[in-house]
């Protein structure tokens, strides 16, 4: 470990881990991060209400075993966008990986590269777009914009991150003010110096007061023609994320959003709301097959993906755990979250009698 500026210890060591659950990766991991940064990682809004029924909620739907199922070795290859992935898991956008590792998002991006699945890239990623691209080769890179009130602001970035590689654009739309992190404000939890960077072009103009400039100029009032202007000035996919309601989904496909992004901010904005487990059927009847749909929030298990894929998603996002699996092993514990994951669904489908992501789109839930 080495500190920082000011004196933030960011763990380095780099190893495969064997894991046995993800909960056991957050204990570790708060065992070995300083608490300012892990508190961040693992806190959600208020009183955490929302964060624990994004876990709790996926009991509310159970599996049924099929035992003559005929089936044998699950297959977990899908595809999005035209691109072919080995299963329906990515990483969720994550904004400063640096609190969790020296190696940051590179770390993770060279994981995520190595499982040979979509990398995401967060407005406040702790590395530069274009070092985070350098490490991986031709695996997808989405990039996840926080809009600026400042439409040249918005463009710039859009610039840089086509520039570097992006091949869609993640919009979130539900952070367009901080949720209430309470364990934050009383760790007095600021970011270590120079994390997140967010862009080159803004990191040249704010520099370390970058963060609060940000925040203080986030769009509040994001409509259907952000998504608009984004879809046309980018000529990107554009995907909606932070979905909770069939009313906002319908209101981003006819925008023009190329896929909607179900999810509730891992429990970090709006304490209070339902699971976004909970939303994510009513959300796919009225999607109706017509974009893909991702899906995050409270994602720990195998069960947990199957049930989402049964529930009407596409692919399904993992947040915190792959920032454990950082903290814990550098990239190889990225590589080994994605692993675990995958190697849980492959049992959950053996044994719910389901061969491939398409016959668990096709499972009702009991
Ligand atoms: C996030 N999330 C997030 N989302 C986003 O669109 N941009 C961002 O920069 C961040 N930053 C961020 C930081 C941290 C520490 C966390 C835990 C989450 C939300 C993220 O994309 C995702 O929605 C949740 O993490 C999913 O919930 P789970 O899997 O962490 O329960």
């Amino acid at each position: 470990m080495t500190t920082d500026k000011l004196g933030y210890q960011a763990p380095s060591e780099i190893k495969e881990l064997d894991i046995v659950n993800t909960y056991d990766l957050e204990k570790q991991a708060g065992e070995l991060l300083p608490k300012g940064g892990f508190d961040y990682i693992a806190g959600g809004a208020g009183d955490e209400y929302t964060l624990k029924q994004n876990i709790d909620a996926f009991n509310l739907k159970r599996i049924l075993p099929r035992v003559l199922a005929d089936v044998e070795y699950p297959k977990t290859q899908t595809s999005i966008f035209g691109q072919d992935i080995p299963s329906p898991i990515i990483m969720a956008p994550i904004a400063a990986h640096g609190l969790a590792h020296q190696s940051k998002e590179v770390g993770t991006a060279k994981g995520v590269s190595e499982y040979g699945t979509i990398l995401t890239i967060s407005t406040y990623s702790g590395s530069d777009f274009d070092e985070t691209a350098k490490v991986v080769n031709d695996t997808p890179k989405w990039f996840q914009l926080y809009m600026s009130k400042d439409n040249e602001v918005n463009k710039a970035i859009l610039d840089e991150a086509k520039a570097d590689g992006a091949s869609a654009i993640i919009l979130t739309a539900d952070a367009t003010t901080m949720g209430n992190r309470e364990k934050d404000k009383r760790n007095a939890f600021v970011f270590p110096f120079d994390m997140p960077i967010v862009s080159r072009h803004l990191r040249k103009s704010v520099e370390d007061q970058l963060l609060n400039i940000i925040y203080m100029e986030s769009k509040q009032k994001i409509t259907v023609e952000d998504v608009r202007f984004i879809a046309e000035y980018s000529e990107l996919p554009v995907m909606v994320k932070g979905i909770q309601s069939p009313e906002d989904a319908l209101k981003a496909i006819e925008a023009g959003a190329a896929g909607i992004w179900v999810s509730n901010h891992g429990g970090r904005q709006l304490d209070g709301a339902p699971a976004s487990f909970e939303t994510l059927a009513s959300i796919s009847e009225v999607v109706a097959k017509r974009v893909p749909i991702i899906f995050d929030s409270g994602v720990r298990r195998g069960e947990h993906v199957f049930k989402a894929l049964a529930s009407g998603a596409d692919i399904v996002a993992i947040g915190r755990p792959v920032l454990y699996g950082l903290a814990l092993g550098g990239w190889k514990g990225v590589t080994s979250v994605f692993n675990y994951f995958e190697k849980d669904l492959k049992r959950i489908m053996q044994l719910a009698g389901t061969q491939t992501i398409e016959d668990i789109k096709n499972t009702e839930l009991f």
